[in-house]
């Protein structure tokens, strides 16, 4: 029997009804764009999604069925509402009486600074080894550096409310989350992932690498982001590790960050996409992945052809399968040259920096742009004046970042302090009040509350940031 869809059928029934719209929204249904019909609220039968007990509640058991947790929660306003919800709820359950702390790897999105504004907690982060060459994006944390932090942090009365990882990263690394649940799990500490670029990650053919199967407590999905989903929809997953379970407490997190009105366009979108996992998606992710796999391999054959002294395409085997990361410096290139020169032939990238460039497949792109990849590097490389130099090995500014990020208030304080925005040049020694100094999107160079150092300022530079937020 295939598998229902109660949102969608509930909305189109009621757009066939041809019943007076005396309700909000305002376009009572008739078309400016085309799908105002399917746009409605909550009226009686449409259920309420932060109380639901109806076509929702319906709707979120069968994504609960198919994400094999203990109990997924829809958001309409991606994963940053599902990030807050879960920090909310990892709290709720810490022991009261001392100042909230979270374990953090540095390479979180800005929702979670975000959240940590609005929750009012304290972050220790997690940086990359030395040795773990990379930007801030890639932040990969071992089991013994995991411990010895829990440890640590432990020695000093403050055991950490939950440890929290972005995985798979901007750029596609991915967390070993198994092992690392397992540290979480032997410190009694709940593991939250970010997997907002992950939703697909249940439905490998090989086996699920989704970060509740591998043991995580909680974590988010931006279903927007890798499934046929609208910008918006999201989920925010609860495994049988989750310190809490009771569904009322749960929705009350997700409403305290969310409209009180949802979209039911992202909403219909959710529940029709639980049809489409239930019907030979995973086959259809399955030879994705494979063209993928085959894409990476001929490109690299290419560039390698053409004299490049690198790699092309990233390509390890713990690495995301759906993100095609390519490494512009084979070609002696920058990204954004890279990105650019895709461009000209109608090929738009997720992300460029000055590094890589960052292509998202999913099994709804049409073969076509495999070909026109596939073309556009073969021209690329054939224009190629002679083989490219290795590039000039990158300083390591990210331990030197490391050395200088001390916060001298909290993230909470910052943010919500009086600001003036600074070119960043000349924001040496001043603290930072807004996370919106990103290298790769979103992620954080400067946190909300520490001083900015050289090591940032150089970064800013890398990254081309020109203005910086600072307190007054
Ligand atoms: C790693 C990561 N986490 C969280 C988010 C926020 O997700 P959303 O846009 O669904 O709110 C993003 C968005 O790009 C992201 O890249």
């Amino acid at each position: 029997m295939s598998m229902t869809t109660p949102i969608v059928d509930f909305v189109q029934n009621y757009a066939k009804s041809g019943t007076s719209r005396l309700h909000m929204p305002g376009h009572k249904g008739q078309a400016l764009l085309g799908f105002e019909g399917l746009d409605i609220t909550e009226i009686r039968g449409a259920d309420e999604l932060y109380e639901a007990d109806g076509i929702i509640a319906q709707s979120e058991a069968n994504a609960t069925r198919l994400f094999g947790t203990a109990h997924t929660y829809y958001s309409t306003e991606g994963s940053s509402q599902c990030i807050r919800a879960m920090l909310c709820l990892a709290m709720q359950a810490a022991p009261a009486g001392q100042r909230p702390v979270l374990l953090a790897a540095r390479n979180a999105h800005k929702a979670l600074l975000y959240a940590a504004a609005l929750l009012d907690l304290d972050i220790q982060w997690l940086w990359p080894a030395p040795d773990a060459a990379g930007a801030l994006c890639s932040c990969p944390v071992t089991e013994a550096q995991l411990a010895a932090a829990l440890d640590r942090l432990a020695g000093q009365g403050r055991t950490p409310f939950g440890v929290y990882l972005t995985s798979p990263d901007y750029l596609g690394g991915m967390q070993d989350i198994a092992a690392l649940a397992k540290v979480c799990d032997a410190h009694g500490v709940p593991l939250l992932v970010d997997n907002a670029h992950g939703a697909y990650l249940n439905f490998l053919v090989g086996g699920s690498r989704h970060p509740i199967a591998l043991g995580a407590a909680m974590c988010c999905d931006s279903g927007h982001k890798t499934l046929p989903v609208l910008t918006g929809g999201a989920y925010l997953h609860l495994g049988p590790k989750a310190p809490v379970q009771e569904e009322t407490a749960v929705r009350n997190a997700l409403a305290l960050f969310g409209s009180t009105s949802p979209s039911y366009l992202i909403l219909q979108s959710l529940d029709r996409c639980n049809r489409y996992l239930s019907e030979g998606y995973p086959l259809r992710l399955y030879s994705c992945c494979g063209q993928l796999a085959r894409m990476r391999r001929v490109l690299n054959e290419q560039a390698a052809a053409a004299g490049c002294p690198l790699p092309l395409a990233v390509d390890a085997p713990a690495r995301e399968p759906l993100k095609l990361t390519l490494d512009a410096a084979a070609l002696g290139m920058t990204g954004t040259a890279l990105a650019e020169a895709l461009r000209q032939d109608r090929i738009e990238c997720e992300y460029a920096d000055p590094r890589y460039v960052v292509l998202m497949f999913t099994p709804e792109n049409p073969a076509q742009d495999y070909e026109r990849l596939e073309a556009a590097v073969a021209r690329l490389c054939a224009a190629l004046p002679s083989a490219p130099a290795l590039p000039e090995p990158e300083a390591d500014v990210f331990t030197e970042l490391a050395a200088e990020a001390a916060p001298v208030c909290t993230v909470r304080q910052a943010v919500f302090a009086p600001q003036e925005v600074v070119p960043a040049e000349t924001a040496l020694g001043r603290v930072c009040a807004m996370p919106t100094v990103s290298c790769p999107p979103a992620i954080p160079i400067v946190v909300s509350g520490e001083r900015i150092g050289p090591a940032a300022l150089k970064l800013f530079a890398r990254y081309g940031i020109k203005n910086v937020a600072v307190l007054k």
